[in-house]
């Protein structure tokens, strides 16, 4: 949505004009699952859909959120900012945003309205959580005149998501938000972090196809798995999985309980996928960094466990697809999207005859999204 076209909703909800209006993207994990609270690397791209924010400060101490997918208005008071439940849930990512500031050394803003808009497709694992996050932190920030610069703005994101939203994520997703350029990949060194750009493949492009499944249990799931890494990073007497190769946890094999094995094996293959990928690209391999994405799927499949039947059958059928490179699931997993690297040779027909191949197995079709790149969090 343009920066008009939210500005006009915001005055026709509260009858004024926004004082500031911000933008973030969501994004696409490239490669690199499960790697980015484990100290790990990870790819990922930002893309040309995202949350809008529009904000203007009031005076009476009151705190009003719209969102144009609710088209309701909660109103709350200044003050320590509380978790919200049922359809308030939303506005738990901005006032994770506020409780997050004063960590950072930074003032909170006291009344407001407050109006977010989305293009994103919800339950896709594309990170409408952290574009909204990002944009209400620019929002909050830019309103009071405070400044911060991009890594802070996305451990304010992260921070939000770790303690007030109660999410043990790693700094993916806010930082492909914060960092993302169009037609670049951000590379991410989790331990530091550290961030980095690296262009797309010329004449590669994404596709996403939403099952719209969702595992009833994925939080608890996406805890249990960060669990089992930190089980068996403990049982090898280091901190993060990433101190470990491949080769040095295959030697430790008797002292990790198998499950926590299989998930750590996982973890560091996958951290060293991240960096021949990383060769792939440079060197312009394009084929080596689709069967790249497609093994990190295989890993999830048999040693993550972090996939399901719907979204193995879109890999499956994907990679049997002409002018497919590689594709696997992308995000958390236990349900969500998989993401195709594809060249010219896959277009509209050949995604509409994936998504008819799913809709005859499982009585349903996904969603086919064609996804640009796009750059990361801004004041419009
Ligand atoms: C979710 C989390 C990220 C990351 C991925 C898996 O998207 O928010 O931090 O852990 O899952 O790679």
């Amino acid at each position: 949505m343009s920066k008009t076209n939210l500005a006009t909703q915001f005055s026709n909800i509260f009858g004024r004009a926004p004082e500031i209006v911000t933008r973030a993207p969501g994004r696409i994990e490239f490669i690199g699952n499960h790697t980015d609270y484990n100290g790990g690397t990870v790819l990922g791209a930002s893309i040309d859909r995202g949350v809008a924010v529009a904000l203007a400060r009031r005076t009476d101490g009151k705190r009003n959120f719209h969102s144009t997918y609710t088209h309701q208005t909660v109103t709350l008071t200044a003050g320590e900012p509380a978790k919200q439940s049922g359809d308030s849930s939303w506005t738990n990512y901005p006032l994770g945003v506020l409780a997050a500031l004063p960590h950072f050394g930074l003032s909170v803003i006291e009344g407001f309205d407050y109006l977010a808009d989305s293009d994103l497709p919800t339950g896709a694992g594309l990170s409408s959580s952290a574009a909204i996050e990002l944009a209400s932190a620019l929002a909050f920030l830019g309103a009071t005149g405070q400044t911060a610069d991009r890594e802070t703005v996305v451990k304010i994101g992260k921070h939000a998501e770790n303690h007030f939203v109660g999410v043990p994520c790693g700094i993916l997703d806010q930082g492909v938000s914060g960092f993302g350029k169009s037609g670049h990949l951000v590379f991410i060194d989790c331990a530091g972090p550290r961030f980095a750009t690296v262009p797309m493949p010329a004449g590669a492009s994404f596709w996403i196809f939403n099952t719209h499944t969702k595992h009833a249990l994925v939080d608890g799931l996406y805890e249990a798995r960060h669990r089992e890494c930190m089980t068996a990073a403990r049982a090898l007497g280091v901190k993060w999985l990433v101190e470990v190769t491949p080769e040095a946890l295959l030697a430790a094999q008797a002292k990790i309980e198998p499950t926590a094995f299989k998930r750590a094996r996982h973890v560091v293959e996958e951290i060293a996928r991240v960096a021949e990928t990383v060769d792939a690209l440079k060197t312009g391999n394009i084929d080596k960094v689709g069967s790249l994405l497609t093994a990190s799927h295989r890993s999830s499949q048999r040693l993550f466990e972090n996939s399901t039947a719907e979204l193995d059958f879109l890999v499956d059928t994907l990679v049997a697809s002409p002018g497919v490179y590689g594709a696997r699931l992308t995000g958390g997993g236990f349900g969500g999207a998989v993401m195709a690297l594809a060249g010219a040779g896959f277009g509209a027909a050949q995604a509409e005859a994936v998504a008819a191949a799913y809709a005859a197995k499982f009585g349903a079709r996904p969603d086919i999204l064609p996804m640009g790149t796009g750059d990361g969090a801004v004041v419009l």
